[in-house]
């Protein structure tokens, strides 16, 4: 719906599918793989605030009240404008921004490099709102999810390099975390990149990211074709 730091935007078809009635993602951030298969039920869990104030406003408003938020040009500050309450400014100030951590203040320079970026964003929200009128939403730590048979999408700050997030990885304890992941009643699906080693991971896809090429890896209880590598032809 909005851009943030470290959405899986760009790689979440490459995830196995879901094979249950019900995802849980217990790091939701933006929560791409959810909103990929949107018409099972839905818990998101996130233990920064603004993340569950944004998906419960988005639930609760109407196309309209999308639509009409103001249209910025680069540099202007998000405080020039009136909001109708504290969600819709902090959705704002995704919305000006790419892929931030939190919500920013002005709009960047791509609002200059693509002037209807933001006005294509907006109605992209207002188009979306519908899919998303039966999900749930928990503001919390991962670990107060009662265990429960689902799809569990598990895409916590990474090991290496998840120190950025206003809720980051300084406060996850990997250990218990690999525990937890493989405890889930359910299939598990576990993000990372290749870098990490709490887990078994595999590589799944590279990208390019701003920091440089990025490849994300995956763990899962149920066999994918990241088990196997590809067979060397003689
Ligand atoms: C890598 S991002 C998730 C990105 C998401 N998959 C997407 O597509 O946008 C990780 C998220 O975990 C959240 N987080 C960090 N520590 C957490 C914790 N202990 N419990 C729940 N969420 C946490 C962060 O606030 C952040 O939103």
């Amino acid at each position: 719906m909005w851009s943030y730091y470290g959405a899986k935007t760009n790689v979440v078809q490459h995830y196995p599918p879901p094979r249950h009635g019900k995802i849980i993602e217990p790091f939701a951030g933006t929560a791409r793989y959810a909103l990929r298969y949107f018409d099972r039920e839905v818990l998101l869990v996130d233990k920064y605030e603004v993340i569950i104030k944004i998906w419960k406003f988005l639930q609760s408003c109407s196309a309209n009240d999308i639509l009409s938020l103001p249209r910025f040009t680069h540099g202007e500050n998000i405080n020039n404008h009136k909001y109708d309450c504290e969600e819709q400014r902090l959705l704002m100030g995704f919305l000006i921004g790419y892929a931030h951590r939190s919500p920013t203040d002005k709009a960047t320079v791509r609002a200059r490099e693509r002037p209807n970026r933001l006005n294509y964003n907006i109605n992209q929200v207002a188009q979306n709102l519908w899919k998303i009128k039966h999900w749930q939403f928990q503001w919390s730590s991962y670990e107060d999810i009662p265990d429960q048979e689902a799809t569990w999408f598990i895409d916590p700050p990474y090991q290496f390099g998840g120190h950025c997030y206003r809720e980051s990885n300084r406060n996850i304890d990997f250990n218990l975390l690999a525990d937890w992941c493989q405890s889930r009643t359910g299939q598990v699906i576990v993000c990372e990149n290749t870098k990490a080693n709490w887990m078994d991971f595999k590589p799944l896809v590279s990208q390019q990211c701003s920091s440089g090429r990025n490849y994300e890896a995956i763990w899962t209880n149920g066999q994918s074709s990241f088990d196997f590598k590809q067979l060397s032809i003689f």
